[in-house]
């Protein structure tokens, strides 16, 4: 698909990677960017379209698809993490029931209400934003980790679901990126408008997946080792 003739909905698309994408659709011409949010109140950029969108909250994703029902591209990029002790850790399965509600049922969520949109569309598609995270041991991101580790597996179940719907699934796989989410977090990180680029690159590449830093790339090639990086992780990654 190429962004150009697309109509764009963005989860989260009030900051971070989700104005990225939204910004860059504009850049690319897109015929018009929703940009979804929790809190729509003074958000103003021309060009944007914004509209409440809580994916937490039912009725406000119903509400969403309604008002964006000519949309054609939807990016599934709310989430949200947070720093633990580890996979042992007191407040582990609370935190997890917080990141799955968000990151996992989210996704869910709002595909399922925006399924019968794109579906009316003679092409239309989806991207789930990923993460490294899903191979990479990271305890202190344990709850975070699992929440993408099933968002991955969903995106997978959804594009074999979808493969003769016309409807596209393509998942984005990125380490760290220079957002508010890893403020504090000292580390080198990607760029979010590098990766917004990249991911509609891909898109209009027809590709199914996307690694879009040095250090994915590189885990994701251990995958077929005898000893691959999710339990030892190439050096430099972890
Ligand atoms: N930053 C990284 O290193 C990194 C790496 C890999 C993947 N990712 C993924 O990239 C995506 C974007 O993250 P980011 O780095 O741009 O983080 P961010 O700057 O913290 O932005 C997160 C966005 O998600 C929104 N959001 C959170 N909970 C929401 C909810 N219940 N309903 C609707 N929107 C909600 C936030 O809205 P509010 O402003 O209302 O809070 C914000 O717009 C996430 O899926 C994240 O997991 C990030």
């Amino acid at each position: 698909m190429d962004v150009a003739n697309a109509t764009v909905f963005i989860t989260g698309a009030n900051r971070g990677l989700g104005l990225a994408f939204a910004r860059e659709a504009r850049r690319r011409g897109a015929t018009k960017i929703y940009a979804g949010m929790r809190n729509t109140g003074g958000f103003d950029e021309p060009g944007l379209v914004p509209v409440r969108i809580d994916v937490t909250d039912p009725a406000t994703i119903a509400a969403a698809a309604e008002i964006a029902a000519d949309t054609t591209l939807l990016i599934n990029n709310a989430g949200i993490a947070a720093l633990i002790d580890g996979p042992l850790a007191v407040d582990v399965e609370e935190q997890s029931k917080h990141m799955f509600d968000t990151n996992y049922h989210g996704v869910i969520r709002v595909t399922r209400a925006f399924e019968p949109v794109l579906a009316a569309k003679p092409s239309a598609a989806i991207v789930n934003v990923l993460s490294d995270i899903v191979w990479l041991p990271r305890p202190y991101l344990t709850p975070y980790a699992a929440s993408k580790a099933a968002v991955w597996s969903y995106t997978n179940q959804l594009r074999f679901h979808l493969r003769d719907s016309g409807i596209h699934v393509l998942g984005l796989h990125v380490g760290f990126m220079d957002t508010d989410l890893t403020n504090g977090i000292d580390v080198p990180k990607a760029g979010p408008e590098d990766v917004a680029r990249q991911t509609y690159d891909a898109l209009g590449a027809g590709k199914s997946e996307i690694m879009a830093d040095t250090g994915t790339i590189l885990l994701k090639s251990t995958l077929a080792d005898e000893v691959p990086g999710y339990i030892a992780p190439p050096p430099g990654l972890f």
